[in-house]
């Protein structure tokens, strides 16, 4: 059986921006970006994401290509065999099963408030709309929904069915967004909104160096889908005619785009409409965007037309970054155990189904597992793949980094492989150290 493959190179680029924009861009970033010191934060995550991102990106493209296979049949297949190295690629495979049991629950609310936008049902109630709905039985319910949706277009494959679905979703959702922010920053009362998300803040910046710099490396590897295997897996169905440097910087370029977008919908709504950010959407948390928009939506004349578009869009979005999770134990299931694509979706569909819907009917579960569990084990993840380009594969990761490369991606080759042997899994495991003592309470 011959192996799948993307049928252009524009096709690719689309699939892994589609799994790079999701919930990280249109909800993570504007937030981050408004509590860590605004455009002063941007400037700190565009420098994570150029040095720290992109070089990342890479190299799971690296591993991806050169070994045509999943993260585990990829880390044990260039190691020769090695039992260790292939567990590191599984664990990115149990991530991103852990991953996938969040964020579907997360898609489901999100499908419910597409189709509520219609009626309006949650016009004038938001707050109590996102309560009742937000665990339980019907949140597992649309969760089972927009899993449903995800494994269909497995399904489908690469070319037919990821490859088709997102080259038509990623357009639609730019032309979406800009449409939005262009019309949402030309409300009157949106300066206020404008200035709370990308005010320079200096100060706070200096004062708060070391954390800010933590939350946009979270940021960064979670937006890019990095630590997974994500990024391993779509690059194995790439040929060798791409400049993987390239196209990871393009894939980085209008991920952030899209990210700093959502914020200028999102902000001047909130203050042109509700007066700001106030009540569950002040503190952030699961819940903010919904209650936050839901208010706002309801506020404004054609309210329920915008709240379709937004909710569609963000729809989109996540669909496609849930789309190039499961792909990645699928790809293990079929790779490995030779099983069928069909028969390992299936299978796959209906284990996150049942650890999904754990999460559904568990707040408590659903916290945990959406941020540091899943936080850490993008690090960790990262880390591992950064190791193995570095000193497993070493010159060989450089030759599969130049191929299809231009001269002056070429030129920088060996800068990227030390930065990724030493200084990137430095930095990624003092963050990780960090993040562990914050959670067991001790403070600098
Ligand atoms: N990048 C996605 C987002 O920003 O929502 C999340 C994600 C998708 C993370 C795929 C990891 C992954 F493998």
């Amino acid at each position: 059986m011959t192996r799948e493959s993307w049928g252009t190179r524009v096709g690719f680029i689309l699939a892994a921006v589609g799994s790079a924009v999701g919930l990280g861009n249109l909800w993570r970033f504007p937030w981050m970006t408004a509590e860590n010191g605004g455009s002063a934060f941007l400037v700190v995550y565009l420098g994570v994401v150029l040095l720290v991102g992109v070089p990342g990106l890479v190299a799971e493209f690296v591993i991806g290509r050169r070994s045509e296979r999943n993260p585990a049949g990829a880390l044990y297949r260039l190691s020769s065999g090695s039992k260790s190295w292939g567990a590191v690629g599984l664990f990115g495979v149990v991530t991103a099963i852990a991953m996938l049991s969040f964020y579907s629950v997360v898609g489901g609310w999100i499908l419910r408030y597409f189709f509520a936008s219609f009626t309006g049902s949650y016009f004038g109630s938001a707050g109590a709309y996102f309560d009742a709905i937000g665990f339980g039985l019907p949140a597992a319910g649309f969760h089972v929904a927009f899993l449903g949706v995800t494994a269909l277009v497995v399904l489908g494959g690469v070319r037919d069915g990821i490859e088709r679905a997102t080259t038509l979703m990623m357009p639609a959702i730019v032309v979406l967004l800009v449409a939005l922010a262009g019309w949402a920053v030309t409300r009157s009362g949106a300066g206020p909104g404008l200035s709370f998300y990308l005010d320079f803040d200096a100060a706070y910046l200096r004062a708060n160096f070391l954390d800010v710099l933590g939350a946009a490396a979270g940021q960064a590897l979670f937006t890019l889908s990095l630590g997974v295997g994500t990024m391993i897996t779509y690059a194995s169905y790439l040929g060798e005619d791409h400049d993987l440097a390239f196209d990871g910087s393009v894939i980085a370029v209008l991920n952030t785009a899209i990210g700093v977008l959502a914020g200028l919908v999102v902000f001047p709504l909130l203050f042109a409409t509700v007066g700001g950010v106030s009540g569950a959407a002040a503190e952030g948390g699961p819940g903010a965007l919904f209650v936050g928009l839901a208010g706002a939506f309801s506020e404004l004349p054609l309210g329920r037309v915008l709240a379709v578009a937004f909710f569609g869009v963000v729809a989109l979005a996540a669909l496609s970054s849930a789309i190039s999770i499961l792909e990645i134990p699928v790809a293990y299931l079929v790779d490995e155990h030779g099983i069928e694509r069909r028969t390992a979706t299936g299978a796959l569909a209906g284990l996150v189904l049942v650890t999904g819907s754990a999460n559904a009917l568990s707040p408590g579960l659903f916290t945990v597992v959406s941020g540091p569990l899943v936080d850490l084990m993008l690090t960790a993840g990262l880390v591992g793949f950064l190791l193995f380009v570095g000193w497993v594969l070493g010159s060989d990761a450089l030759a599969e980094y130049s191929t299809g490369a231009g001269r002056y991606v070429r030129s920088v080759g060996p800068a990227w492989l030390w930065s990724v042997r030493t200084i990137l899994p430095l930095f990624l495991l003092a963050t990780l150290v960090a993040n562990l003592l914050a959670l067991a309470g001790v403070t600098f």
